[in-house]
């Protein structure tokens, strides 16, 4: 913690306006640990930084701020050397850059030939070291994603195969659009993207390599932006993915909490759209409310699985909830009705059709009987006889 402390305090400087950029997750929570309060994530982080970004005005809020910096550091002396030099900047602006993420290159090593060692990497003529997660933002500047995200989606993707070569997927909360350009690709050039987002989304281009990006501007859960994302979506979606977040208060049960909502959110849209069989995928914070919004994903799906992407940031409560494969069976497990067995099943059993969804029954063809359903298919489902009085 102490060296993430000195690296955030290392590029201390003064600029107004009052604006804390931590993109070291570990110098973050060391100053969080003081005072959750003054770090507040803004949705849109200013070009260069995929890091949450504070945005304080007003000398208490920056009075908050400097205390738990300088605390943060205080087991460090140098660090709390550094931390009283930058709480006394002048007022109006306290800027504190947090890059833990890359190193130097240490001056007695000899310089690279050639391509620099894994791990490491050039940069403005310098070489230097990438540690921990940060090797993801880094990696989406060199491979031109938008956001570091782009590789949770990718990973997801490798666990989960949501993304169906030639589908259409739908992205919800997909500013910048980082996971527009996974989906793009993953989908191929056959395929057809549609994000949605509150702030406005710059063109993804199309490749010969990547589907068409649609995007519609508005906020998710006004029912007007939803029918206007239902729109574009057209026939239906084979994916909805959604990395859709709250504004931060850095208070963790509201913040939880406001995740979960936007998740339900996400899970209406994929109810709407998704065709049977269809994935859903959507990034929630852990926490007491997420049984219950599994189980609503759970309701919906064939089953449902968490995905704790790897690219996630270790210090990050986030996770995925999947829910694979859309049920639109016209019979829901549990219930119980009478089939007539209309036909007979490669291995025997009896078929009944319910508005054309098939049922297999444990009897024979032309017969008429009670039986509970007892396991739910995108496609079919399975059931089990019941005897008179058994009900
Ligand atoms: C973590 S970012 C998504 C990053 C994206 N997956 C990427 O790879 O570029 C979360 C997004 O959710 C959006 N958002 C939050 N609340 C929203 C809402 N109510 N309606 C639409 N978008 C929302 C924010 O604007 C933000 O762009």
């Amino acid at each position: 913690m102490r060296r993430a402390v000195r690296a955030l305090l290392d590029e201390a400087v003064d600029p107004p306006p009052a604006r804390v950029v931590l993109s070291d997750p570990e110098a973050r929570d060391a100053v969080l640990a003081h005072d959750r309060s003054v770090v507040r994530f803004a949705d849109d982080p200013p070009a260069g930084t995929d890091a949450e970004t504070v945005d304080r005005r007003g000398e208490e809020a920056l009075a908050r701020l400097r205390t738990a910096v300088r605390r943060a550091a205080s087991d460090s002396t140098a660090a709390a050397a550094d931390a009283s030099r930058a709480a006394s900047s002048p007022s109006g602006g306290t800027r504190v850059v947090a890059t833990g993420a890359e190193r130097t290159q240490p001056p007695d090593r000899r310089p690279f030939d050639g391509r620099p060692p894994p791990g490491w990497y050039e940069r403005g003529g310098r070489v230097v070291r990438v540690t921990g997660r940060d090797e993801y933002y880094n990696r989406a500047k060199q491979e031109g994603y938008r956001s570091r995200s782009a590789y949770k989606l990718r990973q997801i993707d490798e666990t989960a195969d949501v993304l169906p070569r030639g589908g259409v997927a739908v992205d919800v909360g997909a500013a910048p659009g980082g996971w527009l350009q996974v989906a793009a690709e993953r989908v191929g050039p056959r395929g057809r993207v549609v994000g949605v987002d509150r702030q406005r989304i710059e063109d993804v281009e199309k490749t010969d390599d990547r589907a068409h990006v649609e995007t519609v501007r508005g906020d998710v859960t006004d029912e007007t932006t939803r029918d206007r994302l239902l729109d574009a979506v057209g026939d239906g979606a084979d994916a909805v993915v959604s990395d859709v977040a709250p504004n931060m208060t850095g208070e963790y049960t509201v913040d939880h909490a406001r995740s979960v909502h936007l998740a339900g959110v996400a899970l209406d849209v994929a109810v709407a759209c998704l065709r049977p069989g269809g994935d859903f995928v959507a990034k929630v914070f852990d926490g007491p409310d997420l049984d219950r919004l599994r189980d609503d994903v759970d309701a919906e799906f064939e089953y449902v699985r968490d995905v704790r992407p790897d690219a996630s940031r270790d210090s990050s409560s986030e996770l995925y909830l999947v829910g694979k494969g859309r049920m639109a069976a016209p019979v829901a497990e549990d219930e119980v009705r009478t089939f007539d067995v209309v036909d007979t099943g490669t291995e025997g059993d009896g078929i009944a059709r319910v508005d054309g969804y098939a049922v297999f029954v444990d009897a024979a063809a032309g017969e008429t009987v009670r039986a509970r359903v007892t396991d739910v298919k995108p496609n079919y489902a399975f059931t089990e006889r019941v005897d008179e009085g058994e009900e």
